[in-house]
């Protein structure tokens, strides 16, 4: 299965996707296409590098969400693209998005699901004093990092933790489980049922 990556930032998660890529260990899944929606994005020279089609579509050049949208999916299609990661992809998605895929788009998160939902999850985490905390791979739905959850990791925050050792710590999670939950997706081995998601 045919997967496109949408990031707008650093791009690490793309890189350890690249990375189960090229070890074997993402198959079925194969990466077809990343699409960045910004153009300072580190992502799309990793996507470069690694050989990958990868394309700009700014959000910002389009005049409401759902043309942006739509340029995205265009691209997506014309590269046969059949389920689609995020990535550190810092835009919600609507319908228009959403119904293209149906339960074929997964996101990552650096919490524990419900816990610190939307921007600067690791600061959050910090900032309520929670002594646990994690990532989440889920599906997306139109609200904010609140789909079904498919997988979670989780890992001790330190005392001495702040926003930035906390995140390095959890990426390091993510950069295990995502590549891991992807190629799930292409085997078609994810159920959901409701809210729960098991693992055929
Ligand atoms: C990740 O921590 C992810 O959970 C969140 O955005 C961050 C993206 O990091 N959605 P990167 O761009 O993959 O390095």
């Amino acid at each position: 299965m045919r997967i496109g990556v949408l990031a707008s930032g650093r791009g690490s998660n793309l890189r350890a996707l690249v990375d189960a890529r090229d070890r074997g260990v993402l198959a079925p899944a194969e990466l077809g296409l990343v699409v960045a929606n910004r153009p300072d994005a580190p992502a799309l020279e990793h996507a470069r590098a690694a050989g990958l089609p990868a394309v700009l579509i700014e959000h910002a050049a389009y005049t409401d969400r759902r043309s942006f949208e739509r340029a995205m999916l265009d691209e997506l299609r014309a590269h046969g693209v059949e389920a689609v990661v995020l990535a550190g992809f810092m835009r919600v998605l609507t319908e228009t998005f959403l119904s293209a895929f149906p339960r074929r788009i997964i996101n990552t998160h650096p919490s524990l699901l419900p816990a610190f939902p939307g921007l600067a999850a690791p600061a959050q985490a910090i900032q309520h004093g929670v002594k646990v905390s994690g990532c989440t791979i889920h599906f997306v739905e139109t609200g904010v990092d609140c789909g079904p959850i498919i997988a979670q990791r989780a890992i001790e925050v330190r005392p001495d933790d702040d926003a930035a050792s906390l995140h390095a710590r959890i990426q390091q999670l993510e950069h295990v489980l995502l590549p891991e939950v992807t190629a799930l997706l292409a085997a078609g081995r994810l159920v959901c049922e409701g809210r729960s998601v098991r693992i055929a």
